[in-house]
Formats: C-alpha cells, sequence, structure tokens
C-alpha cells in the first residue's frame, strides 16, 4: 500500500512537470496576439519586427493600449454639433458646435444671436456660463450693456496752480502721480502757471487743433503732459518759457522744481523746456491722433 501511494505521489509530480514543460513549449509559441489583449472587437495587430508586441486597432469609441477605454465622445455629448476626442486625453472631448448653439455639449442657444444686449456698437461675446457680455468700443463702459460714456481725461484742481492757469485735464491714469507734482512744488516754494495740459478736445475723432508749435515738434503730448510757467507763492510770474530754456535756469525755485522732476519719474521736455510729461509722447501727428482719439473719445458729453 505504501508503495502505491510512493508510486502515485511520483506520477503525479511527473504529471505536473511534464505539463509545465508543455505549457511552456506553448508560450514559446505564443505571440502578442494571442491570447488576443485587445478588448471591444478591436483588431489586433502584430509588430512585424517582434511577434511579442502588438497595437490593438479600436472600434470607435475606444481607447487605450488594448482599447479598454472609452473615448469623450463615445456617449455622443454634443447635442447640436461635432464631437472630437482630445487628442491630449483621449476620455475627454470637445464639440464644435452648429452656428448659434454654444456651450461645453452644445446645448444652448447662444445668447448673443437670440437677443444682442450690447449699445453703442459693443461687441456681444458668450462668457464662460454662457451668458452674453459686451465688449465696448472705446468711449463706452458698462459690462452688461456698454451703456455708460467712458472718458479716461478728468478734471484736476489744487492748490499748486497759480491763479489765472487754464483748467487742467489730464488722463485719469496720472491722477495719482499728481501728488508728488504737488509735493515737488511745496517742496521749491512755487506754483505753476498753466497754460495748456494737452488732453480735452471737444471734438475728439474730428478735432485737429495744433498750435503752431506743436507742429513742428516731433514729439506730441497725449494727456499726460502739462505746459507750465513758474510762479511763486504769491501768484507772481518767476520764470517763464524765456527763463525755464536758459542753462542753468537763472531762477533758483524754478531750478528746484525741474531738477526734481526727474526724482519723481516726470520728465521735463528737452523740446519744450515749459512741458513736463510723464514721458507718454509718440513720435508723429498720426499716432497722435490716435492715441488722443482713444484717450478722449468718451469725453464729449462729459461735465467736468
Ligand atoms: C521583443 O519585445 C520584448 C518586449 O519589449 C523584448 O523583451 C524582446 O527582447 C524583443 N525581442 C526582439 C527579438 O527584439
Ligand atoms: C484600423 O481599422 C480601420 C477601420 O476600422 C482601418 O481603416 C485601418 O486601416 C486599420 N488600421 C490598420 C493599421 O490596420
Ligand atoms: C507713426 O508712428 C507709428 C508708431 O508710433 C508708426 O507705426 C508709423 O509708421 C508712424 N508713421 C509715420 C508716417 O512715420
Ligand atoms: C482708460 O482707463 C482705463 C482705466 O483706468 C484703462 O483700463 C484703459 O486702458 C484706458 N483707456 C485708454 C485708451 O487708455
Amino acid at each position: 500500500m505504501k508503495q502505491v501511494l510512493i508510486i502515485l505521489a511520483l506520477a503525479i509530480f511527473f504529471a505536473i512537470a511534464v505539463d509545465a514543460s508543455i505549457f511552456s513549449i506553448f508560450k514559446k509559441y505564443k505571440n502578442g496576439c494571442d491570447p488576443d489583449p485587445c478588448k471591444h472587437k478591436a483588431k489586433c495587430l502584430l509588430d512585424t519586427k517582434n511577434n511579442t508586441q502588438y497595437t490593438c486597432n479600436c472600434t470607435d469609441g475606444y481607447h487605450g493600449k488594448n482599447c479598454e477605454l472609452k473615448t469623450g465622445c463615445y456617449s455622443n455629448p454634443c447635442k447640436k454639433g461635432k464631437c472630437m476626442n482630445l487628442k491630449s486625453n483621449p476620455s475627454d472631448f470637445v464639440c464644435t458646435c452648429e452656428k448659434g448653439i454654444v456651450g461645453k455639449k452644445c446645448d444652448t442657444d447662444n445668447p448673443c444671436l437670440k437677443k444682442n444686449p450690447c449699445k453703442n456698437g459693443g461687441q456681444c461675446v458668450v462668457d464662460d456660463k454662457l451668458k452674453a457680455e459686451c465688449t465696448c468700443p472705446l468711449g463706452w463702459t458698462g459690462s452688461k450693456t456698454c451703456e455708460k460714456r467712458f472718458c479716461n481725461i478728468t478734471s484736476f484742481s489744487s492748490k499748486l496752480f497759480a491763479k489765472g492757469s487754464a483748467k487742467v485735464y489730464i488722463d485719469k491714469e496720472i491722477e495719482k502721480r499728481m501728488v508728488d507734482i504737488e509735493g515737488l512744488a511745496k517742496l521749491c516754494h512755487v506754483k505753476l502757471l498753466v497754460l495748456k495740459s494737452f488732453t480735452l478736445h471737444p471734438d475728439p475723432v474730428k478735432g485737429n487743433e495744433f498750435d503752431a508749435r506743436d507742429k513742428t515738434n516731433p514729439g506730441f503730448y497725449t494727456g499726460q503732459a502739462i505746459q507750465f510757467q513758474i510762479y511763486n507763492s504769491e501768484d507772481k510770474l518767476e520764470c517763464n518759457d524765456i527763463c525755464l530754456a536758459k542753462i542753468p535756469i537763472p531762477n533758483a525755485g524754478a531750478k528746484c522744481f525741474v531738477d526734481g522732476l526727474h526724482a519723481i519719474k516726470w520728465k521735463w521736455s528737452i523740446l519744450d523746456p515749459t512741458v513736463f510729461s510723464t514721458g507718454h509722447h509718440v513720435a508723429n501727428l498720426t499716432a497722435y491722433n490716435q492715441i488722443r482719439t482713444s484717450h478722449q473719445v468718451g469725453c464729449k458729453d462729459t461735465k467736468f
């Protein structure tokens, strides 16, 4: 009985061993497509150079090494548009909508076409939340409908200006920087008589109002410059254009002011010693008119 058991055990052992070797022989002849690793009816294609390698030619709607993953377009997510799987991530999709349709899934009527809310030549664009939004033309504002006039020029008054000064108009952008000018004038014990601030135009689109000096001047200032003379604290003239043009400037207060401009990052014009600016000037008349128009176009109806 014992012997029988031993023989039986040996038989089983050999059977397993032989079976394993048969199995390994089979394994040798297996290739990348056997057993077929490709899912969802994909065609398995062997690599011609190495038959352990394969690619699966997926059927529509699947991707992945073994076509095991559903593509973004699998469920036809685009309601009124064409679906394309994202190259970077085929599980995601992008829809190209039919005309008049918007939304990730092309399921929303374009609100700009349904009822364009933009007034005054505003361009209607659809925002992230699929709501109509207006991009306003120059001179207009109001994100909803471009209903408000928008002017980039503001009037500016200050104790630093001497009696008899012209009304000062400046670009809103430089309003904060005028504080430095006030400080400098105070430091130098001077006031400014403003002759011109180069900014306000009754009709900036049509207007072309140059004085003789500007025409010969290669630098045209656009809302960030002020033409001035130096007055003292009693509103008396201290240094006019002739005085300001002298090198060095003979008046202590004027010299102090002009020297200080650089320190507060304003520029004193090389071309015209009666002008200081933020350096915001352009090379020619066309460019000047463009900038002037864009800055002042909304100002026509503004009451200063
Ligand atoms: C075939 O590819 C496998 C897996 O990359 C690699 O181990 C094997 O060496 C390759 N055989 C030949 C003949 O290049
Ligand atoms: C993959 O399948 C498509 C049709 O489903 C066929 O047009 C294409 O030629 C196949 N690619 C290869 C490499 O066999
Ligand atoms: C005027 O200046 C602008 C840039 O400031 C330039 O593009 C344009 O060519 C200039 N025009 C002339 C006539 O020089
Ligand atoms: C007008 O001012 C606004 C806000 O200060 C600014 O965003 C805009 O660029 C300015 N427009 C022009 C034409 O400078």
